[in-house]
């Protein structure tokens, strides 16, 4: 049974059992298109124009063009949000529905454009901490692009879960990227350590967050490239994203992490990290 909460489908409002799409989209057909994930806590919307410009940058990397400002966005996402609940916002827009089937773009089309919200539920693992197991990146090159084409993630993701862990840490010729759907975030002889932007990792909300809350608090942090070797080494290792906040990875591919219990650095910073959500409301 579809819950029957109001989405928007290309102009309209409408409940989520009538929005239907063609066959024909280029997001069934090909996963061409992109996405956004942004937090809503209480009515308001976290850090929106940093989703804004991250979609900017999916859709020129995908040449798709952006069919709506940023005030026209925040118009389309209000309607939907209830201040009354922390919530999430899934947008979703897709090339647009072709008229027939071919790899090549479609000449002049409007893009598919969908947004629903659900409720940010709790994440069960966070207090406790959670499982994590490393992999062998199998993804593509361009993982700077919050692309809907992610099945290499929900199989790593998948696996994980296979593993009786919570999440995938990607390593690519032995360095670390990401998750399969998070931020890495480790301690290392004290420092605070994430890898650079580039186009092996998504340039996560949270994750630009976190760096900035941890240097207006003298946590020493630096985005620095980190070895599989320094991962199996670090006191503290976190995995991060929008619906999740800050996970502490509590044993990785079977061994404790420092002492097998969230670290110092994590409680700090989630401290941090939720005062700093509560300041903006
Ligand atoms: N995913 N890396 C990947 C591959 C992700 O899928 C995500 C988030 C992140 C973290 O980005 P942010 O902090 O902006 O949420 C990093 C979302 C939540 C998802 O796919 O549902």
């Amino acid at each position: 049974m579809l819950e029957n909460k109001t989405v928007y489908l290309n102009g309209s409002y409408l409940p989520l059992p009538d929005a239907k799409i063609s066959v024909l989209d280029r997001g069934f057909l090909f996963g061409d298109g992109i996405y956004e994930v942004i937090p809503s806590y209480y009515g308001h919307l976290f850090h929106l124009d940093d989703h804004l410009e991250r979609l900017e940058n999916s859709l020129a990397a995908i040449r798709l063009a952006n069919p709506h400002s940023r005030s026209e966005w925040r118009q389309i996402f209000t309607p939907l949000l209830d201040a009354s609940q922390n919530q999430y916002v899934y947008l979703q827009l897709t090339r647009g529905v072709a008229p027939k089937r071919d790899h090549a773009f479609p000449e002049a089309i409007a893009p598919t454009v969908f947004a629903m919200v659900s409720a940010i539920v709790p994440f069960a693992g966070k207090h406790t901490g959670i499982q994590a197991v490393t992999m062998d990146d199998s993804r593509w090159k361009l993982c700077h692009a919050k692309a809907i084409t992610l099945l290499a993630n929900i199989l790593h993701r998948q696996s994980a879960i296979d593993q009786d862990a919570a999440e995938a840490i990607l390593i690519k010729d032995n360095i670390v990227t990401e998750g399969a759907a998070s931020n890495v975030f480790v301690v290392l002889d004290g420092c605070l350590l994430t890898p650079p932007k580039g186009n092996d990792i998504l340039p996560g909300i949270t994750r630009d967050v976190i760096l900035d809350l941890a240097r207006k608090n003298n946590i020493q942090c630096a985005e620095q490239r980190i070895s599989a070797e320094q991962l199996s080494l670090a006191s503290e290792v976190w995995v991060t994203s929008s619906t999740r906040e800050i996970i502490p990875v509590v044993t990785l591919d079977g061994k404790p992490v420092g002492a097998g219990k969230p670290g110092a650095v994590w409680l700090e910073m989630d401290a941090i990290f939720q005062n700093y959500k509560q300041s903006l409301l």
